[in-house]
């Protein structure tokens, strides 16, 4: 295993503790059950603000159907491959992207019941995805989700690393599965790649590529999601929307926080466990594996007091 001393990008406050060129011998996926409870106690801007919790959910929208073409894209190479190891974290990948995808099914529903009118933009992403999938070449549609899984495990990383995180004052339910999805993309964050680079046989071009056309694309539904879900609220407004600017792209908005961690991915040398892993991440699987709560995993590494 070959390790390097572990370095926070530039204007980061994540807090790596190691760094590795290779996906570690040593390292394991969980297969943990998504066990929540989205109830009535929740409310409507469950963050704290508007503006954030609404891009939050935007955001969410796309992850069912986006980890549904991840699996698939995955599964279009699972028998060419020969590492048993990579065989098994292919197949606790999928266990882990299916149990993100239950949770944030029931987060919609609960979206739904608000009365946040989302079944449009959600069949829009699942025709624009499923229409790729099938369409496009096998190896663009796995470079898309090694792009994409670096974008989720840039933002797992910030989640669980980072002690202004954006969810300080969120609701500990939804606290809780944010903590748990985001662990669980640092877990799983080279499967895709690996998977890229030793099977399909994949190169620099497609995958840098892919991200330069998925990162701007994102933003275009998700701006759109968001202010439409705050239409619904009433709360559309100029001095809304500047706060939203601060919350994307201000000093310590969520764009500007990842953009360091997701532009490593440039590197020609580029490896997803250079990055190693987040600081809480170990107290967290610790937490998690003696109390088997998601919730009180979350707790266990919460700088701040959240109930
Ligand atoms: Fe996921
Ligand atoms: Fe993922």
């Amino acid at each position: 295993m070959n390790t390097i001393a572990a370095k926070t990008p530039a204007n980061s406050d994540v807090t790596y503790l190691k760094s590795y060129n290779k996906t570690p011998s040593n390292h394991t996926l969980i297969k943990r059950k998504a066990e929540f409870d989205f109830d009535a106690d929740i409310p409507r801007f469950w963050q704290g603000e508007v503006f954030a919790t609404r891009m939050l959910d935007a955001m969410q929208l796309a992850f069912p159907d986006g980890e549904r073409m991840f699996i698939q894209s995955i599964r279009n190479y699972e028998d060419k491959i020969t590492d048993p190891v990579l065989k098994r974290q292919v197949k606790e990948f999928i266990y882990q992207e299916a149990q993100h995808g239950i949770a944030h099914t029931e987060f919609t529903e609960m979206l739904t019941e608000q009365g946040l009118n989302v079944n449009g933009p959600v069949k829009l992403m699942k025709n624009m995805m499923v229409t790729f999938t099938d369409k496009a070449p096998k190896k663009v549609v796995l470079a898309a989700t090694v792009a994409a899984e670096h974008l989720t495990a840039s933002l797992g990383e910030f989640l669980v690393g980072s002690e202004d995180n954006m969810l300080t004052k969120a609701h500990p339910s939804i606290k809780a599965m944010y903590m748990w999805h985001g662990v669980e993309e640092v877990e799983h964050k080279a499967v895709a790649f690996d998977v890229y680079e030793q099977v399909a046989g994949g190169g620099y071009f497609t995958r840098a590529l892919a991200l330069a056309a998925i990162y701007p694309f994102a933003l275009i539904p998700l701006t759109a999601g968001t202010m439409a879900m705050m239409q619904v609220d009433g709360e559309l407004n100029v001095k809304e929307l500047r706060k939203g600017v601060s919350v994307m792209f201000g000093k310590n908005g969520i764009f500007r926080k990842t953009f360091p961690a997701v532009m490593s991915y440039y590197k020609p040398s580029f490896h997803p466990w250079q990055s190693g892993y987040p600081a809480n991440y170990h107290d967290w699987k610790a937490a998690y594996e003696e109390s088997g709560d998601m919730t009180q995993a979350m707790i266990a590494v919460d700088r701040v007091a959240c109930l």
